[in-house]
């Protein structure tokens, strides 16, 4: 299904979904590194981000051809906990994929929210990604490829439904309240994950059906549902969706 820039593919179930995810990461990587020296990506939590990553670090083709020592892995967001915790994003990815693959240790750019105040792990983020980007004061970063997920509510990354974050247009980083969960959130702000030069949402399960549709063939209430921030710049904007998911689309 193709609209004016959005590209969405429907496959068979959420292992389908992480494959295709795990397939084009390594393509674009060979791709880009043809001509820069690295790769920066941007990853998110969820369960399948999870198995793509444990398919890119097992499965013998993917993990040979994957470019390890030129792909520099961030975070798109993470929860406010130390990086051994059992809800840390970094925990999960160095479990299922950084600790089982050739990563070397300065090509993981982890969001340090072990930092008992949010707002300066936040700013530590930002000032990573000036220092990793060389940016210049009003300067946003161009990741090579940003992934993301949509929760039931909404949701991408960190930006939550009406949350402060969502009107953030100067900071590359930012602390969310998220008043659900009763803490902090670490997030990268819309103006950075749609300065990317894609961004590929990955949506499985019948219960991100309904949000979906909305999403994407709805009215634009950003504050309501924030994935429909996303709307890449210049960038390409990608949808894997399971079969379960997409079952509420219309296809307009
Ligand atoms: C996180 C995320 C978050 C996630 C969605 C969807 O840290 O939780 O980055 O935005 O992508 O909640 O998660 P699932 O794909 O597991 O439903």
């Amino acid at each position: 299904m193709q609209t004016k820039n959005k590209d969405i593919q429907i496959v068979e179930n959420a292992e389908a979904v992480s494959r295709a995810a795990a397939e084009i990461l390594v393509s674009l990587a060979l791709q880009k590194l043809k001509s820069k020296k690295s790769f920066a990506v941007a990853l998110s939590g969820g369960s399948t981000p999870k198995r793509m990553f444990s398919i890119l670090a097992n499965e013998g083709a993917l993990r040979e051809q994957m470019p390890w020592d030129r792909v520099h892995f961030f975070w798109g967001d993470e929860r406010h906990v130390p990086p051994d915790h059992a809800d840390s994003n970094y925990r999960m990815t160095n479990e299922a994929m950084l600790s089982k693959a050739p990563v070397p240790f300065e090509n993981i750019h982890r969001i340090r929210a072990e930092n008992p105040d949010a707002r300066k792990a936040a700013d530590d983020y930002e000032q990573e990604l000036r220092g990793f980007f060389k940016l210049e004061a009003g300067q946003l970063p161009a990741f090579d490829c940003v992934f993301l997920g949509m929760g039931p509510d909404g949701h991408t990354a960190s930006l939550f439904p009406e949350t402060k974050a969502l009107h953030e247009r100067k900071r590359l980083v930012v602390s969310n309240w998220v008043d659900k969960f009763e803490s902090y959130r670490i997030t990268m702000t819309a103006p950075v994950l749609n300065n990317a030069d894609i961004v590929i949402f990955l949506v499985s399960g019948e219960e991100k059906a309904e949000p979906l549709q909305v999403v994407l063939e709805g009215d634009k209430h950003t504050d309501r549902f924030p994935s429909q921030l996303i709307e890449p710049t210049h960038g390409k904007l990608l949808w894997f969706v399971d079969r379960a998911a997409a079952g509420k689309l219309r296809g307009q």
